[in-house]
């Protein structure tokens, strides 16, 4: 399933798969602040990326400790189709009145400035939180996508395209009822 909505001149689309075969520039990692990999979509991005992925994590923490919540860093794509992993740490949901929604569109914001400073031009993202960090679907894809068409609309950078990459049908329903709102809204 697929479906997709413009931006300024960037292209927003939603499709249903597996982040780890995508080919865009970068695809996004929902990591945690240890940033030695974990389930979900950080233990398959980094079965399918290689070592090489966890050797630049492991510098990464080594210079500048934990990754905090809502900020990114980014690294090789190592065996990956993608050039690029950006790996950011989601909010754990903790009922929304702990700051959730602001963490997680720094999440987003923050990858695609990573993404920006690098001149890519594509990059997936995962349905950051929404796994093993509780967070409701339906919440996460209205801040996820207004927050990514804000960063799009800005036109800071040369994203062409940014592809929401969800793993089953009802998260895609989900980001696609979002994403109807957000074009009604516009
Ligand atoms: N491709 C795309 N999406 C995937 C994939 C995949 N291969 N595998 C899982 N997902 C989806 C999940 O179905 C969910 O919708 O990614 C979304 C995020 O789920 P998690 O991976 O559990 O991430 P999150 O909720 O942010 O929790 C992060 O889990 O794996 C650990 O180390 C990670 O501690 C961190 C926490």
């Amino acid at each position: 399933m697929e479906s997709s909505f413009c931006v300024n001149k960037s292209r927003l689309s939603l499709e249903t798969g597996d982040i780890t075969v995508q080919e865009t520039d970068a695809i996004v990692n929902a990591a945690n602040s240890s940033l030695m990999g974990g389930g979900g979509v950080d233990g398959a991005i980094h079965r399918a990326g290689g070592p090489a992925i966890l050797a630049e994590c492991k510098q990464i923490v080594a210079r500048q400790g934990p990754l905090p919540t809502g900020k990114a860093v980014i690294t090789t794509g190592g065996n990956l189709k993608s050039r690029f992993v950006i790996h950011t740490v989601g909010p754990v949901w903790r009922g929304g009145n702990q700051g959730e929604p602001c963490l997680l569109a720094s999440a987003y914001r923050e990858s695609l400035k990573l993404a920006g400073e690098k001149g890519l031009s594509s990059v997936a993202f995962p349905s950051i939180s929404t796994g093993a960090y509780g967070y409701p679907a339906d919440r996460a894809a209205r801040v996820a996508l207004a927050q990514v068409a804000d960063c799009l609309n800005k036109g800071q950078n040369r994203l062409r395209e940014v592809i929401f990459v969800l793993h089953d049908p009802h998260t895609f329903e989900v980001y696609q009822t979002a994403l109807n709102e957000l074009c009604l809204s516009a």
